[in-house]
């Protein structure tokens, strides 16, 4: 098993940071052989991603955005889609062309100064399979093209199942506590692959 998992990178065509959407589409081959789609996300991702917070468990919403359980306004979304500063990754089940296939899981990469503040959310039917891994791993890729110096997460001190994503980026410089949530600030080390999976 490598630092990120047995995730391996079926086809990459990346065009560069500044492409959002199909264009920089990449497959990735999850532990179980499920394959997903994984791109930056567009505007007309709306939809997707408002299904995506359904279909995700309260409790899954709440680990994610830190404040109670509801789902978030579009209007939020709208603004995670394309931030001035940053990306969202999308994973779809399947490589299709439609910006109406189901969004499985989402990643947002929000820069701030040198810090790249970094959050995932899988639906919880997909959770377990290396999926977030995989995707954490991509934005580690994604900040270090950007030139960022470190990972700023933000989790709750109960969240096992991100701590434990997490471990994979290796030992944090800085650990603050604000009661139940922890800052993690991870620094970047430009070691990683676009794709990272699958590698020694
Ligand atoms: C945290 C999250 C993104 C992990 O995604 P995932 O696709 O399940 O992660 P992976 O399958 O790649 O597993 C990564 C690690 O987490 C562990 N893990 C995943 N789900 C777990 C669970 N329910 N209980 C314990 N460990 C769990 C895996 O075992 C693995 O650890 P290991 O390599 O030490 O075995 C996902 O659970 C999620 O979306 N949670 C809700 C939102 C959230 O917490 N976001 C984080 C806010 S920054």
């Amino acid at each position: 098993m490598t630092r990120w998992g047995q995730q391996t990178l079926v086809a990459d065509r990346p065009t560069g940071p500044a492409v959002r959407g199909l264009a920089d589409l990449v497959t990735l081959r999850l532990p179980d052989g499920a394959e997903v789609g994984v791109r930056s996300a567009a505007s007309d991702d709306l939809t997707g991603v408002v299904d995506l917070h359904e279909r995700c468990s309260a409790r899954s919403r709440n680990r994610r955005y830190h404040g109670g359980s509801a789902r978030p306004a579009p209007t939020r979304l709208r603004r995670l889609l394309e931030p001035a500063r940053g990306v969202t990754l999308l994973a779809t089940p399947t490589v299709s062309q439609a910006p109406t296939a189901p969004v499985v899981a989402m990643a947002n990469l929000l820069g701030e100064g040198d810090l790249a503040e970094v959050a995932l959310l899988v639906r919880d039917d997909w959770q377990r399979r290396g999926l977030g891994s995989a995707l954490l791993h991509r934005l580690v890729w994604q900040a270090e093209q950007g030139g960022y110096a470190a990972l700023a997460l933000h989790i709750q001190a109960e969240n096992t199942p991100m701590l434990r994503t997490v471990r994979r980026l290796g030992p944090p410089s800085a650990v603050d506590r604000d009661g139940s949530l922890l800052t993690l600030t991870v620094p970047l080390t430009a070691t990683a692959s676009p794709a990272g999976a699958g590698q020694p």
